[in-house]
């Protein structure tokens, strides 16, 4: 699956990516970053230190998108990922990436028609944007996946929205209008990805490559976080789920629904609203995610993300 990873990393980002780097049916033609958790100069360098840990021969390229959202003022989420946006472990190192998401991931849709399925992880301010300047090269992509918005509240950044949503709802309204293909993975299923310390203790003991230095450094952050809210310590593997499903359909179970996005609002932006009113379907059919095989998601993670090409770990 010729694959474009359009990513705000960001901690489960960066399981995303080292999930997709170690999964053989990927074959990842960019890494395309946007503002999402952090700045988009951050979210750039943090996803070139990703692939630095992912060991992998031939990288695909970084190339640097949106800053900023379509119209409203960025939110991040530093409080959740660490002021680097990587569990403070960026390492100061900077290398070449380019510029121009927006105009990489319509080349890449007009140099394979057909073939090319956008998993966008963060705010869809790129997807978006390429959107609005050629609609026509857009539609040539297979299909967009995205992890974002929530059916039911609560949600995660205000009472009743997601953050990639959140963040920029102008952008998921866009997206969710346009008539490509487009499956979304929400917060509903996303959190019951759900990852405890006690499962990531059993799988690193005793191991001391850097690789597993690296997602144990991650996953410690994260888990600080909801033990701050909650009392104990685990996180929600939103991002690897969603690369997972992307990758393999047939984890899920997906269901269609029309939607359509609140746009205004501090609390209520980027809330996703059906019209349950008789007769009264608003919003277009958008492929939804409903069920994963879970035990299954877990197995795959463990072994691409742990034990995967580059980790020291290779079985
Ligand atoms: O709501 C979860 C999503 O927002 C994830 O993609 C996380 O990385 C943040 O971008
Ligand atoms: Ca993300």
């Amino acid at each position: 699956m010729r694959l474009i990873i359009d990513t705000d990393p960001g901690i489960d980002d960066a399981l995303a990516l080292l999930y997709a780097l170690a999964s053989p049916e990927a074959r990842i033609e960019a890494i395309t970053t946007v503002a999402g958790n952090v700045n988009a100069v951050k979210t750039t360098r943090n996803a070139q230190h990703v692939l630095r840990h992912a060991g992998v021969a031939n990288p695909p390229p970084v190339i640097r998108g949106c800053g900023e959202p379509l119209r409203r003022q960025p939110v991040y989420a530093e409080h959740v990922h660490g002021e680097d946006g990587l569990a403070g472990q960026w390492d100061g190192g900077e290398h070449a990436y380019g510029e121009g998401a927006v105009d990489e991931i319509l080349r890449l849709a007009r140099a394979y028609p057909g073939e090319i399925t956008l998993l966008a992880l963060g705010p869809l301010t790129n997807v978006a944007c390429a959107l609005a300047a050629d609609a026509a090269a857009f539609a040539l992509l297979r299909e967009v996946v995205v992890m974002g918005g929530v059916l039911q509240p609560p949600g995660n950044i205000t009472p009743v929205a997601e953050f990639n949503f959140h963040a920029d709802p102008h952008a998921a309204r866009d997206v969710l209008r346009s008539p490509v293909p487009l499956t979304i993975v929400p917060l509903d299923l996303t959190r019951q990805a759900l990852l405890s310390r006690e499962m990531l203790d059993a799988w690193l003991e005793g191991c001391a490559a850097p690789r597993a230095r690296f997602v144990a450094a991650l996953c410690h952050q994260y888990f600080r976080f909801y033990a701050s809210m909650h009392g104990r310590e685990f996180c929600y593997l939103h991002d690897p789920l969603a690369t997972a499903i992307a990758l393999e359909p047939a984890l899920a179970v997906t269901g269609t629904l029309r939607l359509e996005i609140e746009t205004e609002g501090e609390m209520a932006a980027g809330m996703v609203v059906r019209d349950l009113r008789p007769g009264r379907q608003t919003g277009r059919e958008v492929r939804v995610v409903r069920e994963c095989r879970m035990a299954e998601f877990f197995e795959r993670f463990r072994a691409r993300v742990l034990n995967g090409p580059g980790s020291g770990r290779e079985e």
